[in-house]
């Protein structure tokens, strides 16, 4: 088992993959899915650790590129235009944002909007380049009001303003409302009323809601999912595309579990109890892309749709062995031939080496739990011979256990038993083993069997029961 005496000497590996114990095969796979973007599924019993492989697969993958959008569409609002754009094109479209207004020589602006936007000195009265706080010319705080003529007295801070609406007599000799702004580059613009009016037409065309962003994790885990939650939706509103009290169609698409996890892996518990969802997976992995539309019939959401958004995921499949006649056939065999299908190890051969794993094991999850002591050896040890009793009794199989969730959570248990010892001992573990029996084992125990403890539960006699009913 190595040499320590605690788990806090225990090395534990920085490569989520080198973090999972016992499933070589799935391991040595797993790096060529995420290398080869190949799909995979995964059999076994819980707790053998299928979602931990398919973590270790996300890990591997580069960051996401692209950022899926909808846009208003102005001429038919009941079909948002689809927007994909790689990090750079955003980036780029938030640098070249379209200028509004023209730009004027500051000295022509009114005294008091050259002075607020940082362009004359309020002190001396000089003009100089809006984004130089200090005046050039005497000195002055160019933000900073001077009351006080005679004595440089700051009486009050002035907030670096970047607008100022203003009025100004037109050329028909009416007032007009005028906006003065100063550019992020120091220029002044003056923006006339028809320059706002066109800079809202625009924005409300380029209305934009983000389905899918760009800075998001490469893993999207699915458990028992509803249609909506794996394909996306388009949210009822009852009142539809009215322009003023209801919501612009565009803002109630909403992406699916397929979408979220494009660029990325999709991990799928239960596969196979997905029932005819399935056949949806299998068009969305052979295609790419799949629209996202009002998935309920009789809401208002049905008639508008996003067509061909990006869904090109890592599919993982996690199931139990006794659900693969339920696995939809044609979704299998796309599995299968672009990826890889594993039966996960139940146990390990009790060896030196897999004793070491065990240590390792024990150290990765008192880590990741974070609020329980270190283990000592002769816990470790104890732990690894519940391991041993858990293989024996439900593979019939001389080794130890790779069911690691049910020996974490006894390692848990004991770590609570310890907390005020410092240290989890042996005694914590058998002492935990103990208390994290489920109902039927306790049952088990308490009765002969399950038939004599339905006739405790009705107040029969049973030989071992009677006096606790
Ligand atoms: N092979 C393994 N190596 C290391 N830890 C494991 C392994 N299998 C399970 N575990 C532990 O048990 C927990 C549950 O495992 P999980 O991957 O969710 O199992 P599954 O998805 O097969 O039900 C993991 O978070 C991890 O702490
Ligand atoms: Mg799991």
């Amino acid at each position: 088992m190595g040499d320590f005496e605690h788990t806090g000497e225990v090395l534990i590996p920085e490569n989520p993959l080198e973090r999972i114990i016992g499933q070589e095969r799935a391991v040595r796979i797993a790096g060529l899915v995420a290398q080869q973007h190949r799909h995979l599924l995964l059999v076994g019993p819980p707790g053998t650790g299928k979602s931990l492989i398919a973590k270790a697969i996300s890990s591997l993958l580069p960051n996401p590129k692209f950022e899926i959008s909808v846009l208003h569409n102005s001429e038919r609002s009941e079909k948002p235009l689809l927007s994909v754009r790689a990090g750079k094109e955003i980036l780029l479209s938030q640098k070249t944002r379209k200028e509004y207004g023209k730009e004027i020589d500051p000295r022509g602006a009114p005294v008091f909007v050259a002075e607020k936007l940082g362009f004359r000195c309020k002190r001396c009265g000089s003009f100089s380049p809006s984004l130089q706080r200090i005046c050039p010319s005497c000195g002055a705080d160019k933000y900073l009001k001077y009351d006080n003529p005679f004595e440089d007295l700051i009486i009050r801070e002035q907030k670096e303003e970047t607008r100022v609406h203003t009025t100004r007599i037109g050329h028909n000799g009416k007032e007009e409302l005028v906006v003065y702004e100063k550019t992020e580059d120091g220029r002044l613009l003056i923006i006339t009323k028809e320059d706002m009016v066109k800079m809202k037409k625009d924005e409300k065309n380029m209305r934009r809601k983000i389905l899918v962003p760009l800075k998001r994790k490469t893993f999207v885990e699915v458990v028992a999912a509803s249609e909506t939650e794996l394909l996306g939706d388009v949210k009822h509103d009852p009142y539809g595309d009215h322009p003023e009290i209801g919501t612009p169609a565009y803002l109630r698409v909403v992406a699916g579990a397929i979408h979220e996890a494009h660029e990325g892996v999709l991990y799928i518990d239960e596969l196979a109890t997905l029932g005819t969802l399935q056949k949806y997976i299998l068009t969305s992995m052979q295609e790419r892309r799949f629209p996202i539309t009002g998935r309920n019939p009789t809401s208002a959401g049905a008639i508008i749709k996003v067509d061909k958004v990006p869904c090109d995921f890592i599919l993982v499949g996690a199931m139990n062995m006794n659900d693969l006649p339920l696995l939809n056939p044609a979704l299998r065999s796309r599995i299968r031939g672009n990826g890889y299908e594993i039966l996960v190890n139940t146990h390990m051969e009790d060896t030196p080496e897999n004793r070491k794993k065990m240590a390792q094991f024990a150290a990765q999850e008192i880590l990741m739990d974070g609020r329980i002591p270190n283990a000592s050896y002769g816990a470790v040890k104890e732990l690894i011979e519940e391991g041993k009793r858990i293989a024996r009794k439900l593979d019939e199989k001389s080794g130890i256990t790779l069911r690691l969730r049910k020996l974490s959570g006894i390692l848990k248990l004991a770590g609570d038993l310890a907390l005020d010892e410092g240290l989890i001992e042996q005694s914590h573990i058998k002492k935990a083993i103990k208390e994290s029996k489920t109902i039927e084992e306790q049952i088990t125990e308490r009765y002969d069997n399950w038939w004599v403890a339905q006739g405790a539960d009705f107040g029969l006699r049973s030989k071992k029961g009677s006096e606790t009913v």
